[in-house]
């Protein structure tokens, strides 16, 4: 775990369900994984926390040492090859294989380890079609195909969704699907080659405030929306769901708040203190047009919903990023 890692503001789910269980993270050195890890832990799990050099989950044969290795009660599987517009426009072939192969490998391998008790896969917003209505139903995902840029990815993850539902018809095998909306918080990337939105903008601000620039390029026309869902309350409905759902049916965790990528740069701007102007490159994509789900099945099965407001939770990822630079804009290994 890193010196700078921020506090998690989450508190650890009932201690004696988790107390002495074995629970595989992978992905668990990652963004949201670490959280993940941080809340498991302090509610007394052991877990093991894999890196990809140890078990590159790409390749045959690794999940199945890894779960060997561990013996996990609960797999959570948060391993992925994810990045923002530009990394989804230049590595579709990665991005569609990778995903599907990890998630595939460690679905199987979940199946024959006589451990497992239950897998928690993590879907994404970028598998919902392109053109449906607002707020996103879990019914509707299959209704379309996804916005392009985010086809590759998207369509390997709703794969696993249709693996996980026909394992569990078949073999009766345990999951809980879960699918958050755009995720940022203390702790995410800001290096350009993978950074999401928030990061982006927030590194263009801070570098536009300080270099005394009068003014900042964004991507695309500022009328697309997203929905926003902070680190820790992702992270703390994944340990939920671990604990207490199970079918693998999609359950969509969200924020409950349609954000415009106007006012997600204009709230950056006033918290980062750049007054200059916003320049919209309009030949750059917007992406998709609209993002914001329904929570309501989360609320109803998993009893969870978020606790961390857009402002409160932008501030606390600009905090953390003046005072972990170097950190967070590390080139991707
Ligand atoms: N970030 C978002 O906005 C967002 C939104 C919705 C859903 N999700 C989902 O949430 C999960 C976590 O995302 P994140 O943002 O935390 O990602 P992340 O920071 O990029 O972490 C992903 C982790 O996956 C591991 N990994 C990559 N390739 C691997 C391989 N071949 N074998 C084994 N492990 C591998 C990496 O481990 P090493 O560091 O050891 O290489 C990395 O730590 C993913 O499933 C993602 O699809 C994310």
């Amino acid at each position: 775990m890193s010196m700078s890692e921020p506090e998690s503001k989450s508190q650890p789910q009932t201690g004696s369900f988790w107390s002495g269980r074995s629970v595989v993270v992978t992905g668990g050195a990652g963004f949201l994984g670490r959280r993940v890890v941080r809340l498991l832990s302090d509610a007394g799990a052991v877990v093991a926390a894999p890196r990809s050099v140890e078990f590159d989950l790409t390749q045959p044969g690794s999940a199945e040492a890894l779960l060997a290795a561990h013996e996990p009660t609960e797999v959570i599987h948060l391993a992925a090859n994810v990045g923002g517009i530009g990394y989804n426009l230049a590595q579709p072939a990665p991005l569609y294989l990778s995903n599907l192969l990890m998630g595939t490998h460690l679905i199987e391998a979940a199946r024959f380890a006589p451990s497992v008790e239950k897998t928690i896969l993590l879907g994404t917003v970028c598998s919902y079609p392109k053109i449906t209505p607002v707020p996103f139903s879990e019914d509707n995902l299959w209704d379309g195909y996804p916005e392009e840029t985010n086809a590759p990815y998207g369509i390997a993850k709703k794969a696993l969704l249709v693996h996980a539902q026909v394992n569990e018809q078949q073999y009766g095998q345990r999951f809980s699907y879960l699918i958050p909306t755009n995720l940022y918080g203390p702790g995410d990337k800001f290096h350009p080659s993978v950074s999401h939105v928030i990061p982006a903008l927030i590194k263009k601000c801070v570098e536009a405030r300080e270099s005394g620039s009068d003014h900042v390029e964004v991507w695309g026309t500022g009328r697309a929306s997203r929905e926003y869902l902070y680190v820790d309350d992702a992270a703390d409905a994944i340990v939920r769901a671990a604990e207490v759902h199970v079918g693998a049916d999609p359950i969509n965790l969200g924020a409950d708040r349609e954000v415009t990528i106007r006012e997600t740069i204009e709230t950056i701007a006033r918290l980062v203190g750049f007054e200059g102007e916003l320049r919209w490159d309009a030949t750059k994509p917007d992406g998709q047009p609209r993002r914001a789900v329904d929570g309501t099945r989360a609320g109803d099965q998993l009893g969870w919903k978020p606790a961390i407001n857009f402002e409160d939770g932008l501030r606390n990822t600009i905090d953390w990023y003046l005072a972990n630079r170097d950190e967070a804009e590390r080139p991707p290994a």
